[in-house]
């Protein structure tokens, strides 16, 4: 008799071919599929050691039928139509007590839908998010998990062990029902974006203001890893500036075009953000430079119109050790301030959808296998130890007190940028939404006499309680 498998993977993509390898290798049996068999097959040519956990199936049908009842599927196909597609195939080859998981970077409203659209069929549809790269999805990724919580209890015992470990703990978690682990998963992008576009200002300033060259900037970010911000993204930007390219014997990072990719994931959370009401500035100004980097014959024209406008490029980097070390404490200041945001998003998105994020543990299963991993994130994990009372990052003490001892560093940065004529749009970003947060005393009263100038939409007072409306004089 053939043995039955203990989950199926569906998609033999890289993220579905290497999480298959990594299930296979922590002993789950494992079948695969994917519509054109031969990759099945070739994925466990290519791996003879895991070739007897590894059940590559021709058919859907047989896929299904491989499968240790209750079934479990893990979809690993592109976000969108074809998750549909793919899951109006399985719906009628499974039964009740069946469970799909969506492994991809999928919308979350199309999880939620998704989720309801299984309901009354017995069939239990999990969203889940998973970062970490191919790399990640081989040998642990950070896996996020939504759905119903029984379910989640028996996807436990076979996530776990693929997952990575921090510190003897695994970096998995149900998160909450139907959407929150994609939600999840889409707010890490958002601050991946934030992350990476912040960095990458650091590295303009170091290249067109203090005009180092790529080696002299690959030391400089290998040794901020060592401190406060040491993190994957610091150091594989450290590596990626110190490649030299065979071709031309130069910094490869200099033969690349710059124009950045994207495919989506950053931009939802955004736009999650504006939904809920909340100022995520940071991730929306490293989205749109993503946009901005996509245009480039147009910022070629524009160059060409306005050429240097005698700025002095020379002066937004002191090229001293202090000037470099503020370059290490602004990026530190504005890097909490991009987590803030993205903590802020999430927690109004667990008010809105009544999910009860756990907030400590996103951090935890931050902390290792997913691209945003860092030393930082055991910090914010320590803050929410605390308790989820915590309204915003910027308000726990041990977060106020590096970012008032860092903040005349991310200002003296911006600044000297801004004279200088040196695009720094997430880093100002980080420090605009800083200073607005913390003024007492804004300046929407103004807005709110012009809404009632031209809408009568009224305002409150200090003085008196209710709504207010002014008959304005005529002009
Ligand atoms: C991860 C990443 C990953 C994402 C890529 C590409 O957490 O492993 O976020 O899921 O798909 O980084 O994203 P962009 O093409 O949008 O940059």
């Amino acid at each position: 008799m053939t043995m039955k498998s203990d989950i199926g993977v569906l998609g033999m993509g890289t993220m579905g071919g290497m999480l298959a390898l990594n299930l296979a290798e922590k002993g789950h049996e494992t079948a695969i599929f994917n519509r054109t068999a031969e990759k099945a097959h070739r994925l466990v040519a290519d791996n003879p050691a895991l070739a007897a956990r590894l059940h590559p199936e021709d058919s859907l049908e047989g896929f299904v039928a491989r499968l240790k009842t209750p079934r479990i599927v893990l979809v690993m196909v592109n976000a969108g139509a074809p998750v549909d597609e793919q899951i109006a195939h399985l719906m009628p080859l499974l039964d009740a007590g069946d469970i799909i998981i969506d492994g991809g970077n999928a919308d979350f409203n199309d999880t939620v839908r998704r989720s309801r659209s299984a309901e009354g069929t017995g069939i239990n549809f999990v969203g889940m998010g998973v970062s970490g790269g191919e790399q990640g999805a081989r040998h642990g990724p950070s896996i996020m998990v939504g759905g119903a919580k029984e379910v989640w209890q028996r996807l436990q015992p076979i996530l776990e062990p693929i997952a990575a470990q921090h510190e003897g703990e695994p970096c998995v978690a149900w998160l909450g029902p139907d959407g929150a682990g994609h939600f999840v998963k889409t707010i890490h992008n958002g601050i991946e974006y934030a992350d990476m576009q912040m960095i990458a200002e650091i590295y303009g300033l170091l290249r067109d203001g203090a005009k180092l060259d790529a080696p002299a900037m690959a030391s400089i970010f290998a040794d901020w890893n060592t401190r406060g911000l040491s993190s994957y993204l610091i150091e594989i930007t450290a590596t990626v500036l110190a490649e030299t390219d065979e071709a031309t014997g130069k910094p490869l990072v200099d033969m690349i075009i710059d124009e950045a990719g994207q495919k989506g994931t950053g931009r939802w959370s955004v736009i999650e953000a504006q939904k809920l009401g909340i100022g995520a500035t940071t991730l929306e100004a490293a989205v749109s430079a993503r946009g901005i980097s996509s245009r480039r014959d147009e910022r070629i024209a524009a160059s060409d119109i306005y050429g240097t406008l005698s700025l002095d490029t020379g002066s937004a980097v002191p090229a001293d050790a202090a000037g470099i070390a503020d370059l290490e404490s602004a990026l530190e200041t504005a890097k909490i301030i991009a987590y803030a945001q993205g903590y802020a998003v999430l927690a109004a998105a667990s008010a809105e959808y009544g999910w009860k994020l756990p907030l400590r543990d996103i951090a935890r299963i931050w902390r290792a296998g997913c691209i945003i991993r860092s030393v930082f994130l055991d910090d914010i994990a320590r803050v929410y130890e605390a308790g989820d009372g915590i309204v915003n990052l910027l308000q726990a003490p041990s977060f106020s007190e590096r970012v008032t001892a860092g903040q005349a560093a991310l200002r003296r940065v911006v600044s000297r940028a801004v004279l200088a004529g040196l695009p720094v749009p997430a880093l100002a970003a980080a420090l605009s939404y800083f200073d607005d947060y913390r003024r007492a005393r804004g300046t929407a009263n103004l807005v709110q006499g012009q809404r009632d100038f031209f809408g009568a939409h009224t305002y409150r007072r200090f003085d008196q309680g209710g709504s207010h409306h002014h008959v304005w004089p005529v002009i």
